[in-house]
């Protein structure tokens, strides 16, 4: 039994380290989804996600013993997959031990049903300016701000940026300042980019640090498993069966332009629009309405692209640019396109998923006339 020693020495050090006066409290802000539950590899390499998120909070939690406190705006939108998409990110704040986490109003529009089932899963103290709006942890106090009451006793508050630029902002109040202008502003940005660290020490706000959830940063397997499994749901739902239809006019599909423009298809055939959507298959992302608008031909429009006939439109196609042509393929000179330009492109070249897009330089990749 010698071993016995040690572990005592092991267990007085451990009290001896826990009575000294100085003591940090570490605090993990993370928020902001705003439906990005993970990114989407339009672009490489692409940052954030709730894997590599849900990495860093157990990999924090464990090096600090950190509280971790979530901001909220989990979607952006109402809608069957945004509920999913709640209970997979409640799910995660669950088995990783959330401490307190914010209830926002786009989380809030879902639903009773969708709050209550965030709640069960995600077991934390929930926040809600409507209800609990407050809670102290480790003598740290956080708050969700009510419109016009800001919380001068809380050391940190969650709040709303009021034009909704930023998805939340934490402000805290260093040095124990109390008006207004001692606040202290961070965000943990947009689409889970990254999170942030607080440090308090005796209760003071000591300093803060943005930690950006870099491609090297690993997943984490249980996060893993949470977002497959929202994936899957995704499927056997069917929601991509279910989404919205306007009506944009009638679609003939790019193989009837063939004929009457054989040079413009020639080129066409070779670019990257023409296989958008087998890109969608290889990365398992076909069957998400998130995802096909982009990667298809008038996914939102009656008459386009429907899972139901996976082999139709299943490009990015002449008419995701000129639009519905089918009355142009039966009377061309009657039926007339209307012109195409940077506008249309930007739809899809976003800032998010190709950044550094410019019209000049990528029309002359897919030019056809
Ligand atoms: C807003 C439109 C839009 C949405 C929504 C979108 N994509 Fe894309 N995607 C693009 C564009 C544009 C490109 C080409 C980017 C470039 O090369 O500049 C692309 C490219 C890709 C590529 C190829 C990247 C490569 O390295 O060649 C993959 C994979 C991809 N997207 C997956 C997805 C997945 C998965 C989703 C849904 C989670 C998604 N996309 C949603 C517009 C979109
Ligand atoms: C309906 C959505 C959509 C529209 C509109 C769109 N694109 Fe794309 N674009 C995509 C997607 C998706 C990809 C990636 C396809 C893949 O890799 O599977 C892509 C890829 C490209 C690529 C290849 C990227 C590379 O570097 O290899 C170029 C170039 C491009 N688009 C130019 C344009 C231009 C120019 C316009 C406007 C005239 C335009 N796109 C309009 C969705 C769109
Ligand atoms: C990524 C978007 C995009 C796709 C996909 C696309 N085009 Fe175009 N197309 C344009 C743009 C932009 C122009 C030049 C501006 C204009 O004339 O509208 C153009 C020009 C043309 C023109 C010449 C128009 C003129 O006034 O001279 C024809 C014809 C044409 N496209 C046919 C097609 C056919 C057929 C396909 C499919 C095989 C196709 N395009 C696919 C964007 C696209
Ligand atoms: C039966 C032959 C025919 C078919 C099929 C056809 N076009 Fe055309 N297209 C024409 C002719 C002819 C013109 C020139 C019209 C003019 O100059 O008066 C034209 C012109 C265009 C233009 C230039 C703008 C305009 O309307 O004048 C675009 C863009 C275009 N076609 C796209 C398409 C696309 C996309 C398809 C397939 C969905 C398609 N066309 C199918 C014959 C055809």
């Amino acid at each position: 039994m010698k071993w016995l020693p040690h572990v005592f020495g092991a267990l007085l050090f451990g009290i001896g380290l826990s009575v000294q006066p100085a003591q940090d409290v570490y605090v993990i802000v993370t928020g902001g989804a705003r439906g990005n539950l993970a990114p989407c590899g339009c672009t490489k390499p692409m940052t954030g996600g709730l894997k590599r998120m849900a990495n860093m909070v157990r990999e924090l939690k464990v090096r600090h013993g950190a509280l971790w406190i979530d901001t909220g705006d989990i979607t952006n939108a109402p809608g069957r997959q945004s509920e999913l998409k709640v209970e997979a990110y409640a799910q995660v704040m669950g088995e990783l031990g959330v401490d307190a986490f914010a209830i926002s109003p786009s989380e809030r529009a879902l639903g009773e049903g969708v709050i209550l089932s965030m709640k069960s899963l995600a077991k934390g103290v929930a926040l809600d300016p409507s209800g609990q709006d407050s809670v102290t942890l480790r003598s740290i106090r956080i708050a969700v701000e009510i419109p016009g009451f800001p919380h001068p006793e809380a050391d940190v508050v969650i709040t709303r940026d009021p034009q909704h630029r930023e998805p939340n902002i934490v402000s805290v109040f260093p040095s124990g300042g109390t008006s207004q202008a001692d606040r202290f502003q961070v965000s943990p940005g947009e689409a889970l980019r990254g999170l942030v660290l607080l440090r308090f020490r005796d209760g003071v706000l000591a300093d803060s640090k943005a930690i950006p959830l870099e491609p090297r940063v690993a997943e984490d397997p249980q996060a893993t498993r949470a977002y497959n499994s929202y994936l899957n749901r995704i499927k056997t739902e069917r929601l991509a069966e279910k989404v919205l239809k306007t009506d944009q006019g009638r679609f003939a599909g790019s193989t009837s332009c063939t004929n009457c423009h054989p040079s413009a298809t020639k080129v066409h055939m070779k670019t990257a629009h023409a296989h958008a959507m087998s890109t969608l298959k290889t990365v398992k992302h076909e069957l998400d309405p998130d995802c096909i608008s982009c990667h298809s031909v008038g996914f939102d429009a009656r008459g386009g692209y429907s899972p139901l006939q996976p082999k139709k439109f299943a490009e990015v196609g002449c008419e995701s640019c000129h639009g519905a042509a089918a009355s142009h393929v039966a009377q061309p000179k009657v039926y007339k396109l209307p012109k195409v330009g940077e506008k249309k492109c930007l739809t899809c070249h976003t800032t998010r998923t190709s950044p550094g897009f410019t019209f000049l330089k990528n029309w002359t990749k897919i030019k056809h006339r």
